[in-house]
């Protein structure tokens, strides 16, 4: 075997599916090939997130150059990093930590010190012969409880073994990801009856091809995709959409709510402005935490929908509270602005009995120790972790070994259109032809009435 030592550094600035820069950072050990990993990068972002470095140069690309998150790494971070044991996650992700100094990773960027963190373990990758998913899970297998928990949880049997997830697929597009057509950002499906991997994601693309061609028939915008390629029509409401997903299910020959359920990305924060909830691109409504929450819960109600994100605003803790407390044994309710990944929020959360859900994302913490730390934490006290990528990605299949080396059990990852989506979805695919890979299916919601 080869050594595991680090030898070399180094970042590049290249693009994402928005066109716009990130960093790419490759590390090789003694005598082996590099490993690389190339950072995401939101839109939606939620203000508790580490942050990403940006030039702000004016001049150049509008000021989102990473010129700088680059150089931080090809410096400060090479010289802390050269000779370390590549191997030796914990370690390299406390150091670039303690280097950067700052709570949010705001002096040397999150984009810089994450594309590190990732490195290290495609480097170990190449340095030892094995396949990424091999990695992941050695290092989730660092963060095992000390001993099983004695209670049953909602999540009790996740984590466990490597597992294909439940993917968690973008339909219809709107908000920020779509030029803000629709108020609610996405409209998702999830294929909770599908007994396999491979079938559920069959069913995914049969339905996604039905809500293109309902959308062209009905005089709407059924080519045109948003940034995570759902369809992104201008509807004239938000409700019509989840009548366009519903059409789409039934028409690809599967039962709504039994084969397939609904999921939405409200992502709120997005039009929440100083205490109120502005519905503006479908009407002009402004609505209160409690008017939010009555509406979805009508809309539960009515429309086999099994999980909601962001219902409410990254701050609304009150908001959440009573949000949970009236939908919480129903839906799955997922923290993604309000939680970032980041294990005091999450913790909070759990203390005052906020979501049962957290989004887990990279890049909102900025290293692989503390993402996998915040899903620790997720399924110790049985809140479902959903693995997500960012609505700027690339080609790089992070997210697709991590949820399976971890068993998190649902990933979401955007639609089933645009090759920087299809490269996770191609690399799962490839994953389950493992036969000692299980599939998580719907039965993870099995707790829910
Ligand atoms: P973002 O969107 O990557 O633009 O934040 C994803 C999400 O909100 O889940
Ligand atoms: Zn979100």
């Amino acid at each position: 075997m080869a050594s595991t030592q680090i030898k070399t550094v180094h970042a590049r600035e290249v693009f994402d599916s928005r066109g716009r820069p990130t960093v790419e950072v490759e590390i090789a050990c003694e005598g082996s090939r590099p490993g690389r990993a190339i950072v995401p990068s939101g839109a939606s972002t939620g203000v508790f997130e580490a942050l990403e470095l940006r030039d702000g140069d004016a001049g150049r690309l509008q000021g989102l150059g990473v010129r700088r998150a680059v150089e931080n790494v090809n410096t400060e971070i090479r010289s802390a990093l050269v000779g370390r044991d590549a191997t030796d996650q914990q370690a390299i992700d406390q150091l670039l930590i303690e280097l950067d100094g700052t709570p949010n990773k705001s002096r040397l960027g999150a984009n810089a010190i994450l594309g590190v963190s990732l490195a290290a373990v495609y480097a170990a990758a190449e340095a030892e012969g094995t396949l990424a998913v091999e990695q992941f899970r050695r290092v989730w297998s660092e963060h095992q409880p000390d001993r099983p928990s004695s209670h049953l949880t909602s999540t009790s049997g996740l984590g466990v073994t490597q597992t294909l997830p439940l993917p968690m697929v973008n339909m219809i597009s709107g908000g920020k990801h779509a030029g803000g057509n629709l108020d609610f950002q996405d409209y998702l499906i999830l294929p909770v009856g599908a007994t396999s991997y491979p079938q559920a994601f069959e069913w995914i693309v049969t339905v996604y091809q039905h809500v293109g061609q309902l959308l062209t028939k009905a005089g709407f915008e059924g080519v045109l995709v948003g940034d995570e390629g759902g369809f992104g029509p201008k509807l004239t409401s938000n409700e019509q959409a989840l009548d366009f997903v519903v059409a789409a299910i039934e028409a690809a020959g599967l039962r709504p709510g039994e084969d397939v359920s609904i999921g939405l990305d409200v992502a709120s924060s997005h039009f929440h402005h100083e205490g109120k909830y502005r519905l503006a691109a479908t009407g002009d409504e402004e609505l209160a935490a409690s008017d939010v929450i009555n509406l979805l819960e009508d809309w539960v109600n009515r429309y086999p929908i099994i999980s909601i994100e962001d219902g409410l605003d990254e701050d609304d803790w009150d908001g959440w509270k009573e949000l949970t407390s009236r939908l919480g044994s129903r839906v799955q309710l997922i923290g993604d602005d309000l939680f970032v990944t980041n294990k005091e929020r999450l913790q909070r959360g759990i203390d005052s009995g906020v979501a049962n859900s957290v989004l887990i994302k990279l890049n909102q913490i900025g290293t692989l120790t503390e993402t996998l730390q915040t899903l620790r934490l997720a399924l110790d006290n049985g809140y479902w972790p959903v693995v997500s990528a960012r609505s700027g990605e690339t080609e790089d299949t992070t997210i697709a070994d991590l949820v399976v080396a971890t068993g998190a059990g649902q990933l979401k990852v955007g639609s089933v259109a645009r090759s920087e989506r299809l490269a996770k979805y191609n690399q799962l695919i490839r994953l389950s032809e493992n036969a000692e890979f299980g599939y998580a299916g719907g039965a993870i919601f099995e707790s829910l009435s």
